[in-house]
């Protein structure tokens, strides 16, 4: 299979190329971020004029995994407009010309598009109310895509590794901060179902090779609050556990406003699959062990000066 993955530079874009290109065709676009990969990288702006079916033709790929978006919660805050247009109306349109062009269109969501009161674990068929522009906005991207392309599948994410930059993820966050002594915050009143990015990789590509289609929730199978994670990535290791400061979101200063419970139901995934879902003990296994065979350090290499 010919894999066109967009946002081929960010967390989940870069570890989804260099993990699945040995085993299909991947494409990777970019905005010029990334030179000298393993994979083939096309480059594209997806908000240009006719930047979508360029990239289409040039890639000519047999599925399109779209990863890309303003992924910054506080920052569409500040730009709903920009916000809107990239993680509300791109996704419709890519899932649109995938329809007319018979590709198989994967489109990436959010655990956040819930607002975290429910007194449970949501599921597919619970109704989502986001609280801030970014849940909104791709909530609205998610029934853009549904509506423009039946045989699309919409995913909602939550996930952690090792990026390009260093400090996009969780994780990163914690063990950048822990390795150097300083103390870190861990919300203690925030529950959520982190994947290991390899595993999220994995996952999307074993839900393309099943031809699943629709909304599905492809999150980690256990629900933990931030705190308890960072202090299992303090364990892992080796850091002080006591750096990991117990705090509530309440009091974080952040922008905008987070949901308290985000545990999400794997039921419908694990069933259609077939297959057990990973845990995030075994993805912070993963994580450790990439750090120690010099990973982080090899992506960075991916950069461009
Ligand atoms: N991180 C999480 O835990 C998390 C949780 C839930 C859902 N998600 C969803 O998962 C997906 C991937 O998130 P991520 O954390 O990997 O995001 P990320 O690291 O912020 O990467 C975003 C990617 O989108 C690209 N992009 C932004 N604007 C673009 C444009 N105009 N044209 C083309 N590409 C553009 C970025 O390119 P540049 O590098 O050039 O800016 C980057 O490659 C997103 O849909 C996000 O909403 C993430």
């Amino acid at each position: 299979m010919r894999i066109l993955v967009t946002g081929a530079s960010g967390l989940l874009g870069l570890n989804l190329c260099l993990m699945e290109f040995g085993a299909h065709t991947i494409a990777g676009a970019d905005r010029g971020k990334l030179h000298g990969t393993p994979f083939e990288l096309v480059q594209a702006d997806l908000t240009q004029p006719g930047a979508i079916s360029r990239l289409i033709n040039l890639a000519r790929p047999d599925a399109i995994i779209h990863t890309a978006a303003n992924a910054n919660i506080d920052s569409c805050e500040s730009d709903p407009v920009g916000a809107r247009y990239l993680n509300a109306e791109i996704p419709g349109i890519l899932a649109e010309a995938c329809a007319k062009s018979g590709i198989r269109f994967m489109h990436i969501s959010t655990d956040a598009v819930f607002n975290g009161t429910k007194d449970g674990i949501y599921t597919e068929d619970d109704t989502p109310n986001p609280l801030s522009v970014y849940a909104q906005t791709k909530l609205d991207g998610e029934e853009a895509v549904l509506s423009a392309n039946a045989n699309a599948v919409v995913a909602r994410v939550n996930f952690f590794g090792w990026s390009l930059s260093s400090t996009r993820s969780l994780s990163e966050f914690f063990y950048n901060k822990l390795s150097m002594g300083q103390p870190a915050n861990g919300f203690t009143d925030v529950y959520f179902c982190p994947m290991f990015v390899g595993d999220l990789a994995q996952t999307l590509v074993q839900m393309l090779d099943k031809s699943l289609s629709g909304l599905y929730h492809v999150v980690g199978s256990e629900a933990l609050s931030k705190y308890d994670f960072g202090q299992r990535i303090a364990r892992q290791f080796g850091f002080d556990p006591g750096l990991v400061i117990p705090k509530s979101v309440e009091e974080s200063g952040l922008k905008a406003k987070r949901a308290h419970n985000l545990r999400l139901s794997i039921h419908k995934l694990s069933t259609d699959l077939g297959a057990p879902i990973p845990s995030v003990s075994t993805g912070i296994e993963q994580f450790y062990t990439q750090h120690q065979q010099g990973y982080p350090q090899k992506m960075r290499s991916y950069a461009q000066v």
